[in-house]
């Protein structure tokens, strides 16, 4: 019973028809914007190999959070870059630390806005790995214990959400003990779960000043080439207490955001990052791509691949292509 009875061609004449059976749709609900903060006066600096994308500090950066908000985007997520660091990046502990101004700074102006901060080392530590380092390699365990002191130090600074990318064994378990521990049990994980050892994190490096001094992330971060490990990794974090796990990058890693979606019922997030902006940002100033085009069916590709939530340096002209045309 195929041709010419069927053709599917018929719900496709006119957009309207096509709004009828169109099966996924990008939302501004969708939306993670992240946001990087440095500590300092006077500061915004714009990413060179991410236009668009800025370095604020605590004096300049309201005009971003007020667009944020306008555009009712729902949540942003925090990056620090201090203005001291060291060999076990105490900042991300310290009351005073560039991310509890922040958040202090956020939750007191725009309490509606909801805070999610990163929690790792590497743009704290003067070697640039995420965690404590012992022979030349991260060391796991020492490594829970200061980001215990870190999350603590965020929950009461009053962050509304924690996101551990550091991928340290245990580190959900240990964030949720600690939380609990200190009365803050209420405040949800968002666990990167599979992150894997990825080259598209360049962009990020820079605009977080955060690249390893010697080595790579690869005793740490996933193997791009494995799958069923991803699962893995997000059943262990589901055991632990994850709110919700995260596949990162996401564009070259759609199977793997399929597969979680298919494995789990948890909310799932989607880490589109620094250099898959990068791309399409210069593909777009150099007029080989519909820029704004682009940026939306790769989004659209994410959602349809089963992500629920979107992280994505896009945020802010995706909300207003959404609300505007
Ligand atoms: C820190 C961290 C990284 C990203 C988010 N958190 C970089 C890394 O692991 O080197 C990448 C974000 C991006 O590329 O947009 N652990
Ligand atoms: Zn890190």
């Amino acid at each position: 019973m195929g041709f010419p009875i069927h053709r599917p061609r018929r719900l496709r004449k006119n957009e309207n028809i096509r709004r009828l059976v169109r099966e996924t749709t990008l939302t501004v609900d969708d939306l993670v914007y992240p946001i990087f903060i440095e500590d300092g006066k006077n500061i915004k600096k714009e990413i060179p190999s991410m236009p668009g994308i800025y370095r604020w500090s605590l004096d300049t950066v309201d005009q971003e959070l007020e667009e944020v908000v306008s555009l009712n985007i729902p949540a942003i997520l925090l990056f620090g870059i201090p203005s001291h660091k060291d060999e076990v990046g105490s900042d991300t502990w310290s009351d005073e630390g560039v991310i509890q101004k922040a958040i202090r700074h956020i939750k007191k102006n725009y309490p509606n806005l909801y805070v999610i901060t990163d929690v790792c080392f590497c743009e704290y530590t003067t070697h640039g790995h995420c965690g404590v380092l012992c022979n030349h390699d991260v060391d796991n365990d020492l490594t829970l214990e200061n980001t215990k002191k870190q999350v603590v130090s965020h929950a009461k600074a009053g962050v509304d959400m924690v996101a551990p990318s550091g991928m340290m064994d245990g580190v959900v378990k240990a964030i949720r003990e600690a939380l609990d521990s200190e009365g803050f049990k209420d405040i949800p994980i968002m666990a990167y779960s599979a992150k894997y050892a990825s080259s598209y994190y360049g962009p990020f490096r820079e605009a977080a000043d955060s690249a390893p001094a010697f080595g790579d992330r690869r005793t740490y971060q996933m193997d791009p080439a494995n799958r069923l490990e991803a699962i893995r990794e997000v059943q262990l974090d589901i055991e632990e207490g994850a709110d919700i796990v995260m596949v990162k990058p996401a564009l070259a890693y759609l199977d793997i955001i399929r597969d979680i979606k298919n494995s789990f019922n948890i909310p799932l997030a989607a880490y589109n990052v620094s250099g898959e902006y990068s791309m399409i940002k210069a593909a777009g100033k150099l007029g080989w791509i519909d820029e704004k085009k682009v940026m939306m069916e790769t989004l659209t590709s994410m959602k349809r691949a089963g992500a629920d939530i979107i992280i994505t340096y896009f945020a802010k002209e995706v909300a207003k292509i959404l609300k505007n045309g």
